[in-house]
């Protein structure tokens, strides 16, 4: 049906940033609002298919019609990723710690001649790498994010490879864009193809065009 064109495929996003504790009240993250992915479930909601969210925390409400699951760190992200498979399309729009620390059991004191204490930043996994791996449950569609400073469409067409997703949305998050936590986005789209850069849009509209995208792949021969 032309106004549910995702009715009977499961989608998986991820979205927001991820926190990863150092002690019992202190916290590695970082300054995604999450406000693009949740824009996405929204949209994949309202096209029919059946959403799982696995958030960071954020400030935003769960989206309607969209099943939410909140985390704090990295690790947990990708057991709630993969418990949410299979699915037919995955959206990794998480701005994911790429590093967390064993944490102290007890909060880190300051010492008594000053010594600042060392972090050991241990990686952490790669979501979007793990989804994309060749698998029996490997989702049909699997869309990465690449935030960028420079060389936005050079450095995401290397990121598509190396993650080996299907998809990348790249975006200049240069502070002098105003995207980085802003309403509106301007991406380009990569794929195996090649690359189409979009209009600056309200992040909603971003996610209702990107959906409609999905929705053509999916089903060509509907295609309008
Ligand atoms: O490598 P980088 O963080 O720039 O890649 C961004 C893309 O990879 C985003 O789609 C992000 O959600 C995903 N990612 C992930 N897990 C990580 C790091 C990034 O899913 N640990």
């Amino acid at each position: 049906d032309e106004d549910k064109p995702l009715s009977g495929y499961t989608a998986l996003v991820t979205a927001g940033p991820t926190h990863e504790p150092v002690d019992p009240v202190r916290y590695l993250a970082n300054r995604s609002s999450g406000t693009q992915g949740y824009a996405i479930a929204t949209a994949l909601a309202q096209a029919g298919a059946t959403v799982t969210l696995v958030s960071g925390p954020t400030t935003l409400p769960d989206p309607p019609g969209v099943t939410t699951i909140r985390v704090e760190t990295a690790r947990d992200m990708l057991d709630a990723c993969q418990q949410a498979l299979p699915c037919d399309i995955a959206i990794c729009a998480a701005a994911v710690a790429d590093w967390h620390v064993a944490p102290s059991a007890q909060k880190i004191k300051k010492t008594a001649d000053s010594t600042p204490p060392v972090l050991h930043l241990v990686p952490n996994p790669d979501i979007l790498a793990t989804l994309s791996q060749p698998s029996p449950n490997r989702p049909r569609l699997v869309i990465g994010f690449a935030a960028e400073t420079e060389h936005v469409l050079a450095h995401a067409t290397a990121k598509r490879l190396r993650k080996g997703c299907d998809w990348m949305v790249a975006n200049d998050v240069s502070p002098a864009t105003g995207i980085m936590g802003g309403r509106e986005n301007e991406i380009i789209l990569i794929d195996n193809a090649g690359s189409a850069h979009w209009p600056r849009l309200d992040k909603l509209q971003v996610a209702h065009r990107l959906v409609a995208r999905i929705a053509a792949f999916l089903h060509p021969a509907q295609a309008k």
